[in-house]
């Protein structure tokens, strides 16, 4: 099966990378424009896996190199992974995201129609249901995004499923939760240049020495112990959700929530460092910030009836696969 993997460089796209190619019969193509990756994973994912797989520099806005890639191709399967993900820069910068992740989108999908390519495997997000006053959320939930990130994911999912019903495209869209851990290897993992949005980012940071504490904002959330809590999706789990799809879609279109139906707060994360790799991350308190809402989990049970996937691991896999990852990138 030859399968195109966009953004296979990134977070996310090099755990699914190192899955694909752990399964039989399955020839990879990735492409990735280097904008939020380094040329490096690429060497990392050959290491790992032992195995060979095509890589491309190319931005998927870009439409005449998507369109010769496709030609030469012959893919069965897309898996679109690209685009831009930060909630904070798309509210400062909303052009970037409309022009990144949209005019993205339907350039890859021109060129599936184009070359007859049936199937795609689409990232999409919990943030799509915006901040509703619901704590665990279902597929039905109306989506109503609260930024231009998420605004994006909408439009780009509304358009999947217009050309599913048009019976052009067949598609899985999935929408996660919070992403999180590293690779068993500590090769792999979540480390951006700059200001990290997200928590494990964060305390990544501050394993490594470049930060002193975390910033926990908010300590009077309506939760166990008055910090915010989320649903936190190992990064394994993650891939072997992909992987299931890769037989549903063949037959079916979907959109599924993939969490793990838990969720932690932020004290429960920052005592599973302590607990389960004897290192303790100090932090203060700072004022709540605007739009954050107490507590969001996924209710799993399509995920799990459906596609037969559900999380294997916890929160003990995520800290000591990001405490290595951390260490070894030191
Ligand atoms: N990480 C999360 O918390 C999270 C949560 C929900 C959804 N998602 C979605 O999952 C996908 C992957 O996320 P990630 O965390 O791996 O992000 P990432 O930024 O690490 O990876 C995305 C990759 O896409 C590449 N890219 C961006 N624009 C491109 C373009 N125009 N052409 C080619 N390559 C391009 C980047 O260089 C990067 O390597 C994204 O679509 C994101 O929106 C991520």
């Amino acid at each position: 099966m030859n399968i195109l993997l966009t953004g296979g460089l990134g977070y996310i796209g090099s755990h699914l990378a190192l899955g694909l190619l752990k399964k039989q019969n399955v020839n990879l193509t990735i492409v990735d424009n280097l904008s939020n990756s380094k040329l490096s994973v690429k060497n990392k994912i050959r290491f790992i896996s032992s195995k060979n797989f095509k890589f491309k520099k190319l931005d998927l806005k870009n439409k005449n190199s998507l369109q010769k890639l496709f030609k030469k191709g012959k893919f069965d399967l897309v898996f679109h992974l690209a685009g831009s993900k930060s909630v904070k820069e798309s509210q400062i910068d909303p052009k970037k995201y409309y022009e990144n992740n949209i005019l993205g989108a339907i350039n890859l999908l021109n060129s599936m129609i184009e070359c007859n390519v049936k199937d795609i495997i689409f990232s999409s997000t919990a943030t799509v249901y915006g901040s509703k006053k619901i704590n665990c959320y279902s597929e039905n939930f109306s989506r109503e995004p609260v930024n231009t990130y998420g605004l994006t994911k909408k439009i780009i999912e509304d358009l999947l499923i217009d050309l599913d019903r048009k019976k052009k495209i067949k598609s899985v869209i999935l929408r996660y939760f919070n992403p999180a851990g590293c690779h068993a290897s500590g090769l792999l993992g979540e480390n951006p240049e700059g200001t990290p949005n997200n928590l494990y980012p964060y305390i990544i940071k501050i394993i490594k020495g470049d930060l002193d504490f975390l910033k926990v904002f908010g300590n009077n959330y309506k939760t166990k112990d008055g910090t915010g809590a989320r649903d936190y999706i190992h990064i394994q789990d993650l891939v072997d959700a992909h992987l299931n799809c890769i037989q549903f879609v063949k037959k079916k279109s979907g959109i599924f929530n993939i969490g793990t139906g838990k969720p932690y707060t932020v004290l429960d994360i920052i005592n599973s460092f302590q607990k389960h790799c004897n290192f303790k991350i100090n932090y203060n308190f700072y004022p709540r910030r605007e739009g954050d809402i107490d507590i969001y989990y996924n209710k799993i049970s399509k995920a799990k009836k459906i596609l037969g996937w559900s999380a294997k691991r916890g929160l003990k896999e995520i800290s000591q696969s990001t405490f290595k990852f951390a260490i070894k990138s030191k």
